[in-house]
């Protein structure tokens, strides 16, 4: 195994990231320089360990990792689920927990006995599709939207949504509610198949000490 190597991860912008870097920082990790809110930078080494840490959209993570662009991806189960790449899951790091639902007005119950042919918005369409068709048997038109889900039941796009809830907030303040639940949701690692041969011992190294970290 060579040291010389380095081993890249590719963060999710935004909060995730954050409390990422702050869990890694607690296992000897550090890498202030990524939490700089002035730079430009887009890649962060930290030479003494070998790592490099880059920071990209949550749904290009898991292709970065399947490419090898990335030998680590720390994304969320939702975006692992949606897009669905040749990557290996190996750690639930307990982060950002929150459930995948189908939401709408209370009135909206009664549509979902599987019979009637509703529209569905959402921002995860093959978790959408895989729900409806193969898990509930009910045909339904699913149609993308890219953010404020919670506005197409409201103005009449849709019926019901797939959305995340996370404090369920959003939902209360703009009158609709939970109707049942798709599954719950939590940041994982995410490992590139031939990185975790390649580079077994560095990585499972790494894995045992965050999932000591995170377990006590
Ligand atoms: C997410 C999600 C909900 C909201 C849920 O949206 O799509 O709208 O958070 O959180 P809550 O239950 O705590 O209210 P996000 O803020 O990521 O923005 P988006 O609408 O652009 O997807």
């Amino acid at each position: 195994m060579s040291e010389e190597r380095y081993l890249t991860f590719a963060l999710c912008k935004g909060r995730l990231a954050k409390q990422t870097l702050s869990l890694f920082e607690s296992i000897g990790i550090p890498c202030a320089e990524i939490n700089d809110p002035d730079t430009r930078k887009l890649i962060f080494v930290n030479e003494e360990l070998k790592l490099r840490f880059f920071l990209a959209k949550g749904p290009d993570v898991p292709t970065y990792v399947e490419y090898g662009a990335a030998d680590i991806g720390v994304v969320g189960k939702d975006i692992i689920i949606e897009e669905n790449r040749k990557i290996y899951e190996v750690l639930d790091l307990g982060l950002g927990k929150c459930r995948m639902c189908v939401c709408g007005p209370a009135s909206a119950a009664r549509l979902l006995n599987g019979q009637e042919r509703i529209r569905v918005a959402t921002k995860y369409p093959n978790i959408a599709k895989d729900y409806f068709y193969n898990q509930k048997n009910q045909t339904v038109e699913i149609i993308k939207l890219n953010g404020s889900i919670e506005l197409a039941p409201i103005v009449g796009l849709s019926e019901v949504i797939v959305d995340i809830v996370e404090t369920g907030s959003t939902l209360r303040e703009n009158g609709l509610v939970v109707l049942e639940e798709v599954c719950p949701l939590s940041a994982r690692v995410t490992v590139n198949p031939v990185s975790m041969r390649m580079e077994n011992e560095r990585i499972t190294e790494l894995l045992q000490k965050l999932s000591t970290c995170i377990g006590g």
